[in-house]
């Protein structure tokens, strides 16, 4: 029987690290479960991942960020979310290609259409079967992410970000997501998530 795909996708610090987490050791014991995360997951793609977002590299072009990222996504899905569906693993993945549509698309002005293009050619089109989307309702808390160190992502300045929020504004209305409400207690969130995964996962032993 075939596994199935979750991603959680959101703003810097809207809290999807925590709730992945939960979710995972909540359902641990009952399902095969394949924690993962994007940019990484595989040895390689940590290693473009450690590449892109080095401070150092400050003149990296956007369209070069964008290739990486959705090279990091190729390797990941080849290697690592493709076989665990195929064994009837749930693959529970933190950012996908909603978070390449946010942050290279509207974020560095790439627009949706090219960034969907090359990434399905990375991913030979793999769609996830459930997507969190974690809605802020604007409240950013990326200034926090900075105040600790900041990678070169979050340090792009308040204008990106404020792009990125707007794409996940624009995506969370299309219907193909469940948009969750992220400025609730962790709880909350967490039994969100939980009562709809329950619903779904039904099929899956
Ligand atoms: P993380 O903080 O969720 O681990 O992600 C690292 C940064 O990479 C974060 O600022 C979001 C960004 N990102 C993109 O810009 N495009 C992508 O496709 C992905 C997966 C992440």
């Amino acid at each position: 029987m075939k596994g199935i795909f979750i991603t959680f996708e959101g703003p810097d610090g809207c809290g999807k690290s925590t709730i992945s987490n939960l979710v995972y050791e909540n359902l641990k014991d009952k399902y095969e479960i394949v924690k993962t995360r994007e940019p990484g997951g595989t040895e390689i793609s940590e290693k473009i991942r450690d590449l892109i977002l080095d401070v150092n590299n400050s003149s990296m072009t956007d369209r070069t960020e964008a290739l990486l990222y959705a090279a990091s996504r190729a390797q990941h899905v080849e290697e690592k979310i493709i076989p665990a569906i195929n064994s009837g693993k749930v693959v529970i993945c933190e950012r996908f290609v909603l978070s390449s549509i946010a942050y290279q698309g509207y974020g560095r002005g790439l627009g949706e259409k090219d960034i969907r293009m090359i990434n399905d050619f990375a991913t030979s089109g793999l769609k996830p079967d459930i997507t969190f989307l974690f809605d802020m309702k604007g409240n950013s808390s990326v200034e926090r992410k900075i105040e600790l160190g900041g990678d070169r992502l979050e340090i792009s300045g308040s204008e990106f970000h404020k792009r990125v929020n707007k794409a996940y504004e624009d995506l969370s209305k299309k219907d193909d997501y469940y948009i969750i409400d992220a400025t609730k207690s962790i709880d909350e969130v967490l039994e969100s998530c939980l009562n709809i995964l329950k619903a779904k996962l039904g099929g899956i032993k």
